[in-house]
């Protein structure tokens, strides 16, 4: 009989370790531990023994009951613990390979205005921001274009119909960020040196290197004593940063109501390297800034005394930036949402 439970326990413990998983561990546990389980039998059969076989069997059959009891809950725990049987059943397939994450990024255009921003800034500049939505008396007006002015041609409007809230103060989009130069101008006395990033809408046909809606950056500076040559220094600087030392930059008289002199400034073009393309119309050059001094009746208009204070001012078109450094042929790819293009960024 002690042989007959030595070989039960042995046979019981091989048995157990070769368990995979829950349902094996309870057929396990019917064979060897249930009613009618081979220990079980054992135990039952020990009323036949003679007293003192009993002890001795009786013994050692209760010991390997409390070890098999044991060993039963122990094995339990562990496959309760291994997810790896029930997985398998699961539609969770573990091996498959992870979603991408996509992270999203700056804009073109707030890349070179941040860009532009920090360069103006280390020379000493202010960064301002005026509203899109302007008074004509801003747009025009105060940058000395009365009503009629030919002038007001250059910048296509879009018209806000604001009879009913503004009686006779007509509203726009802005046409550039001109504006903001006497808004400043209106609250702060020299010494002013800021710069004004924003949009700016032109009721015009869309080309190559023209949107209906784009960027630009003002620059405005207020002193005693401020020249063009101050002028030229600081767009000489601005451009040899951004663009580097072997490019080109080229200075041209312009007409501008609100400066005098006035002036533009291009950069050759990097796509044909000035030979002529598409998209510097063939001229090998890309206009990217109107400048000049501020003109005295503009700084009149803010009582800002003329015979003593001087300034320059500048205004930047942003896109153009990206499209001369990175040689983009077309502008119109920055607003019309390919995320092809917008992923190069
Ligand atoms: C102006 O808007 C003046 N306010 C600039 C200025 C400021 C002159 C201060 C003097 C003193 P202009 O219309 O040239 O000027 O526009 C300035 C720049 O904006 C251009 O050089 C060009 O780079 C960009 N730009 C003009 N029109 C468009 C357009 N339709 N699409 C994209 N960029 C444009």
């Amino acid at each position: 009989m002690l042989n007959q439970v030595e070989e039960l326990a042995s046979k019981a413990f091989d048995e157990l370790g070769k368990v995979a998983d829950l349902n094996e561990l309870e057929a396990w546990r019917i064979r060897y531990l249930g009613r009618k389980g081979s220990l079980t039998q054992i135990l039952r059969s020990l009323a036949s023994l003679s007293p003192d076989e009993r002890r001795v069997v009786g013994a050692q059959a209760n010991d390997v009951k409390k070890a098999l009891e044991a060993a039963l809950t122990e094995k339990k725990e562990t496959l309760e613990q291994d997810l790896t049987p029930s997985l398998q059943h699961a539609s969770l397939d573990l091996t498959l390979p992870g979603q991408q994450v996509t992270l999203g990024r700056l804009h073109p255009t707030t890349q070179i205005l941040n860009e532009i921003c920090d360069i103006f800034i280390s020379m000493g500049f202010q960064v301002v921001e005026g509203p899109e939505v302007e008074w004509e008396y801003y747009n025009f007006e105060a940058l000395n274009m009365p009503k009629d002015h030919p002038a007001r041609d250059m910048f296509a409007t879009l018209w806000i119909d604001s009879e009913t809230e503004a009686g006779d103060r007509p509203m726009l989009l802005r046409t550039h960020t001109s504006p903001v130069q006497i808004r400043v101008m209106e609250k702060t006395r020299p010494p002013i040196r800021i710069i004004a990033p924003g949009r700016v809408y032109r009721y015009e046909a869309t080309d190559a290197t023209h949107e209906w809606m784009f960027c630009q950056v003002e620059g405005l500076a207020v002193d005693k004593n401020i020249t063009l040559a101050d002028l030229k220094g600081t767009l000489f600087e601005f451009a040899r940063r951004l663009f580097g030392e072997d490019r080109k930059i080229r200075f041209r008289c312009d007409y501008f109501p609100f400066v005098e002199p006035g002036v533009e400034v291009a950069i050759d073009c990097l796509v044909c390297r000035g030979a002529g393309c598409r998209l510097c119309g063939n001229s090998g050059w890309i206009e990217i800034l109107g400048a000049g001094m501020v003109h005295p009746e503009v700084l009149r208009r803010v009582n800002i005394d003329p015979e003593i204070y001087s300034g320059f001012a500048f205004g930047m078109g942003v896109e153009r930036i990206p499209i001369l450094r990175y040689g983009i042929d077309d502008i119109r790819l920055f607003y019309s949402n390919d995320l092809r293009f917008l992923r190069q960024f």
